[in-house]
This record gives structure tokens, C-alpha cells and sequence, in this order.
């Protein structure tokens, strides 16, 4: 996955597409590139490494104003991470220019009919080959007028896979083509210019009103006209979309990382969710088009999510099995496409996913949707694949997420399937309004509690620094709080790099105990829950083999406290069911403190992007 960025219209310097470019570093950070038309050629700049080296280097040309170009920085996955395999890429004569986000699974095919058509490839990418195709198309003697755009249109007929592209050429040198196909492209207008970008955050300082470009759509943008087509070649009217939000939203605000920013605005997002979704009385979900017959009846719910999306729904699974007495299945995407499901015409698959653009989620969703299953999606990218397919929405409402690493989308996610569970157990009367309206009260006192961890995230940063000289770590907790030790160890092997396992307490004796000694630290979340007592003899056993222990424990703890090298106070839920909601936070904070200690790139950890648009 790769962010791309373009511009049509009044000449500009590059320093203003640079800015557009770089809020799209969290999609990759290998190599990045832009391609220009300027005095009738192609002019093109690419660079190894991240945006800033382009940066620099766009600066010797200081004085170049740009009328139309395309940007891009990228995600490896076809060839090395260098300056050769860099996007923009471009035809034999260097007269078209593009940029991909996706994967062309046919490209050796194809790569192979124009090299014996004379073609000269000098890259490793499949994306090399689409600039060859519309090359080929373009250049076609038998057929005197073709347009860009139609070139572009028979080149991408013969590509198999995902793609969204940016396409310039200086034989039509007005036109910036886009390109969408099952990977995200959004059109902004502005004011005798037009924009196309991956993601929103790369358009707010430029536009208010967007087109999200529909799947097998085609752009054809001259400064501020835009016409699409589809695949069929057929114009079709777009529609026009407010941004909603603000440039604000998407800057770190003063802070030094926009993962410690986004972990600071969970209370808000939080208290956002809840007036959203319980205003006043009862629910409101605008999206969930389900009828309330076909909710009552429902006994089994699957679940399909990758990462932290899948920790997030791995917490829904207890909490939705115990109010609304279903049973739920959850498989992290990639496992639940291949399985052989016994899904049924009817059947609800809930996808969870941030970006919404999850190659494996979103497959699973198309397989589940031949077996006539219906779609809840939980999402935060409003245009996104994954909200287009489903059948009813819940967007978590949690304002653009830029840090690879998840926090405030985990938090949103799981609050946002706690209110669905208690419509759900309201409907299906396996909740008491008395019980609903106590769990609610609870809810809304959430912001609060993790305010309160918040407040002394100097304390967590104590005692991470201390922790973070281990080389490796356990992250054990039981029932509900399984899933957050799963989070916990994700977040923390993401940004720091340390080897970190998320383990159920209970299933230690079984194995990983062998692994304890006085090197390993052992993080166990040990709140006063119906399963403390059996907590506390895993700690102990732990303990036993020298293992160094930080514990999440509630006040006056003594017994979990004497166990433990370290603690981190969580406050003390009336409900522990809500729990997950406070450990996250104090969890993420642990993980962003020993990163920074050992100075690690937090917001883009190597090898890592934010969605993961590949299989
Ligand atoms: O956009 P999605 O929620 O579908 O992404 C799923 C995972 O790739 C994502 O949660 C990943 O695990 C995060 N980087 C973890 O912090």
C-alpha cells in the first residue's frame, strides 16, 4: 500500500504538493517520487528513503513552478526498496508518467507480451508495466485519435488485482488521469485546480468538497473541470461530498508523535461515540439498516478483522456471547477467507477495520457475500472500500488515525460494539432495561477513567523506561482482558521492535512457562475480576521462576502488588466487562514510553504501513 498524490491547475510551486504528499507518509515511508509536465517533457525526481530526502532535493529547484503532476510515496512490494523501483514510473520514451497503489497480479504476463512487443523495462515493480500498457495503447498507428483517457481505459481493462493510479502524459499534457480499483482515490475540487490523493488528510489543507471515487471509475481532471467514466467507458455523475473534517484533526497539534497525540484523544472520541450512537434515550446507529426482526432472530455472529481490529472484536466476542447470548466465532481475516465456513443466506458477518481498505478483511467480506451473508462493518474511513460493500455501517468516529500503530480506532472500535451489544440485548430481551441502563451509566463514565490514566502517563513512562531495557516480553491476562494482553503485546513489538507474545494466563503451564526467567518481564493485567484469584496464582507461578513482573493491578491490591516488581493502577470499573477500555490505554501509553526510550520511529516502524492493501 502507497499514498498518492496529484494536482492539476495553476502553476505552483512543489513545496505545496510535498505537504499534500507527506500526510500520506503513514501508507509507506520506502521511496517516494513525483512526476511533472514542464516545458513539454516529463520531469521526474525519486528518491530512496522518506518524503523529506525529496524534499531537499526539490529545493535545488527552487524556482519551478508545476501546473500538473503526480506524487507518490511507497510501500515495497514488487523489488527493492531503491530509487529504480521508486514511483512515478514511466513509458519506453518517457512520456507518460505514473503512480500505483495496489498489486497488478498479472503483471509478468503482461510484462512479458510487451517486452516481445519491444518494450524496455527498468524496474522490478508490477507497476512499471501499466506505463508500458498505455504506452502500447497510446501509441497504437492503426488507430489515428486516441485520448489518454481512452488508452488509460484499454490499459487497465487487461490488469488483474487492486490498483488506483495517477496518470499524466505529455502528449496531453492538461490531463491528470485517476484511477480506481479496489484501492481508495479520493477527488478534491478546488478553485480552478483539482486534487487526487489516497486519503483524506492529504487534501484538507486544499479543499472542502471531495468525490470519493467510486470502484471501476475513471477521472479525467483538468484543472477544475472533472468528468468520470466508468470501466464501460459511460460518463456517470459523482457525488459531491462535504469534508468533514477539520485540518486540525490531522496534525500533531505541538506534540512529538501523532500516536502519543491519538492516544490523548480517546476520552473525546469516547464521550463523541457515546452522544452519537445513545443520544438522550436509547440507540441510534444512522447506518444499521438491518430491520429490527432480522436482529432479533440472529443466535450466531461472526467476526472477521486483522491486527488490532481483531483484538478490538476478540473483546466483542465475550461481552456480545454474554448479553445478548450468541455465539460468536472470530477469525483474524486472513484465516476466516480460506475457511470453510458454514455461512448461511442470512448469516451476520460483523468486518472490523479502521482504514476499511484491508485486502484480507475485505476479501472475506466478498466471500461471506456469496454466501449470502449480510456485512456490519466497523469502520473509520467514511468512502472507503469496506463501508461500500457492507450492508449497514458503524463508523467509529474517531477523526483520522495517522500513527501506524492503532490506539484511539482499538478504543473506538470496542466502545463502539459495547452499544451495539446493548441494542442488540434490548432487542433480543436478553438484557433488562434495568441492567442496559446500568452498564450505560458506566459507559459514560469511561472518558472519565481514562482521564485519570492519562493525568499520570508520567508514571507509566517511570516505570517503562525501567522495563525497557528487557529483550523480551509476556503480556498475560485472562477472560476478557485475554484480548488486551494480545493488544499489549502487539502495540509494544510494533514500535519498539522487542519480542513481545500475548498469552491467556491460564494456558502457561502448558508451555510458554518454560520461557520464564529472570530476563523475561511479564506484564499481567490482574484486575479484582470474577478471575483475579486464578490471576494471581499464574503471577505467583511466574514469580516462582524469577520472571520479572509489571502488573496492572486495582487500588489495594496487596496480593497482586507483592507479586509484582512494578504496578500501574487502573481505575476500578463497577463493571469490569469495561475494563479492556482503561488497560488499552495504559497499555499503548507502556508501549509509546519504552519505544521512545529506545528511540525508535514510532509513528512509522520499519516495515510496516498503515493499511495493509495486499494479500
Ligand atoms: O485498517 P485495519 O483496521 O483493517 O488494519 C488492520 C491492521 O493492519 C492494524 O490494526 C494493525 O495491526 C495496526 N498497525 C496495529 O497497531
Amino acid at each position: 500500500m502507497c499514498g498518492i498524490f496529484g494536482y492539476t491547475g495553476e502553476k505552483t510551486s512543489p513545496s505545496l504538493f510535498i505537504s499534500g504528499l507527506s500526510r500520506l507518509e503513514y501508507r509507506g515511508y520506502d521511496s517516494c517520487g513525483l512526476a511533472a509536465i514542464l516545458n513539454g517533457k516529463v520531469f521526474l525526481k525519486k528518491r530512496s528513503g522518506k518524503i523529506h530526502q525529496l524534499k531537499k532535493d526539490l529545493r535545488k529547484n527552487r524556482n519551478i513552478k508545476i501546473p500538473i503532476c503526480i506524487l507518490h510515496t511507497r510501500w515495497a512490494t514488487h523489488g527493492s526498496p531503491n530509487k529504480v523501483n521508486a514511483h512515478p514510473h514511466t513509458d519506453c520514451k518517457k512520456e507518460i508518467a505514473i503512480v500505483h497503489n495496489g498489486i497488478i497480479e498479472n503483471y509478468l504476463q503482461l510484462k512479458n507480451e510487451l517486452i516481445k512487443k519491444g518494450h524496455k523495462f527498468i524496474s522490478q515493480t508490477d507497476t512499471e508495466v501499466i506505463a508500458h500498457l498505455i504506452e502500447n495503447f497510446y501509441n497504437d498507428s492503426s488507430k489515428t485519435e486516441i485520448t489518454l483517457e481512452k488508452a488509460v481505459l484499454k490499459a487497465v481493462k487487461k490488469l488483474k488485482g487492486s490498483f488506483s493510479l495517477g496518470v499524466i502524459s505529455k502528449k496531453d499534457p492538461e490531463k491528470l488521469i485517476a484511477v480506481r480499483k479496489g484501492s481508495p482515490l479520493i477527488i478534491g475540487i478546488g478553485k480552478n485546480r483539482s486534487f487526487l490523493a489516497s486519503d483524506i488528510p492529504a487534501l484538507l489543507a486544499f479543499v472542502s468538497k471531495v468525490i470519493y471515487l467510486g470502484d471501476e471509475e475513471i477521472a479525467i481532471l483538468v484543472k477544475e473541470k472533472i468528468k468520470v467514466i466508468n470501466f464501460k467507458g459511460e460518463e456517470i455523475r459523482p457525488e459531491i461530498e462535504d469534508v468533514k473534517i477539520k485540518l486540525e484533526e490531522a496534525d500533531k497539534r505541538g506534540l512529538e508523535h501523532f500516536m502519543l497525540k491519538e492516544i490523548f484523544e480517546q476520552p473525546k472520541v469516547i464521550r463523541k461515540i457515546f452522544s452519537s450512537y445513545h443520544p438522550a434515550e436509547g440507540f441510534n446507529f444512522p447506518e444499521l439498516r438491518f430491520s429490527k426482526d432480522y436482529l432479533k432472530e440472529l443466535d450466531k455472529i461472526y467476526i472477521t478483522a486483522c491486527g488490532t481490529a481483531y483484538h478490538a472484536g476478540y473483546v466483542a466476542k465475550y461481552f456480545l456471547e454474554k448479553y445478548c447470548g450468541l455465539d460468536v466465532e472470530i477469525d483474524v481475516s486472513s484465516e476466516f477467507r480460506y475457511r470453510r465456513l458454514n455461512l448461511k443466506k442470512d448469516s451476520l458477518v460483523i468486518a472490523i477495520s479502521q482504514s476499511g481498505e484491508t485486502a484480507d478483511t475485505l476479501a472475506s467480506v466478498r466471500e461471506a457475500k456469496t454466501k449470502g451473508a449480510k456485512i456490519l462493518s466497523l469502520c473509520n474511513v467514511m468512502g472507503s472500500s469496506l463501508v461500500k460493500e457492507s450492508d449497514s455501517v458503524i463508523f467509529t468516529l474517531a477523526g483520522p488515525e495517522i500513527s501506524v500503530a492503532s490506539t484511539k480506532t482499538y478504543t473506538a472500535q470496542v466502545f463502539c460494539l459495547y452499544l451495539f451489544s446493548l441494542f442488540l440485548g434490548k432487542l433480543k430481551k436478553s438484557l433488562s432495561e434495568e441492567t442496559i441502563g446500568r452498564i450505560l451509566k458506566e459507559l459514560e463514565k469511561i472518558p472519565f477513567y481514562q482521564e485519570e490514566i492519562l493525568k499520570e502517563s508520567w508514571k507509566v513512562r517511570k516505570i517503562a523506561n525501567r522495563f525497557s531495557r528487557f529483550g523480551s516480553f509476556l503480556f498475560l491476562g485472562r477472560g476478557i482482558n485475554y484480548p488486551s494482553a494480545l493488544e499489549g503485546a502487539l502495540k509494544l513489538k510494533e514500535i519498539s521492535y522487542i519480542p513481545a507474545e500475548g498469552y491467556p494466563a491460564g494456558e502457561m503451564k502448558h508451555g510458554p512457562i518454560a520461557l520464564i526467567d529472570e530476563y523475561r518481564a511479564i506484564v499481567c493485567i490482574a484486575l479484582k475480576d470474577e478471575l483475579h484469584e486464578k490471576m494471581i496464582s499464574n503471577m505467583q507461578e511466574a514469580k516462582a521462576r524469577k520472571g520479572k513482573i509489571l502488573a496492572l493491578i486495582n487500588d489495594n491490591d496487596d496480593q497482586a502488588s507483592s507479586l509484582s516488581h512494578n504496578v500501574i493502577y487502573i481505575p476500578q470499573v463497577l463493571n469490569q466487562d469495561l475494563s479492556p477500555l482503561l488497560v488499552a490505554v495504559c497499555l499503548q501509553l507502556f508501549a509509546y514510553f519504552v519505544a521512545k526510550k529506545r528511540k525508535c520511529e514510532i509513528d512509522q516502524p520499519r516495515n510496516l504501513a498503515k493499511s495493509v492493501t495486499v494479500e
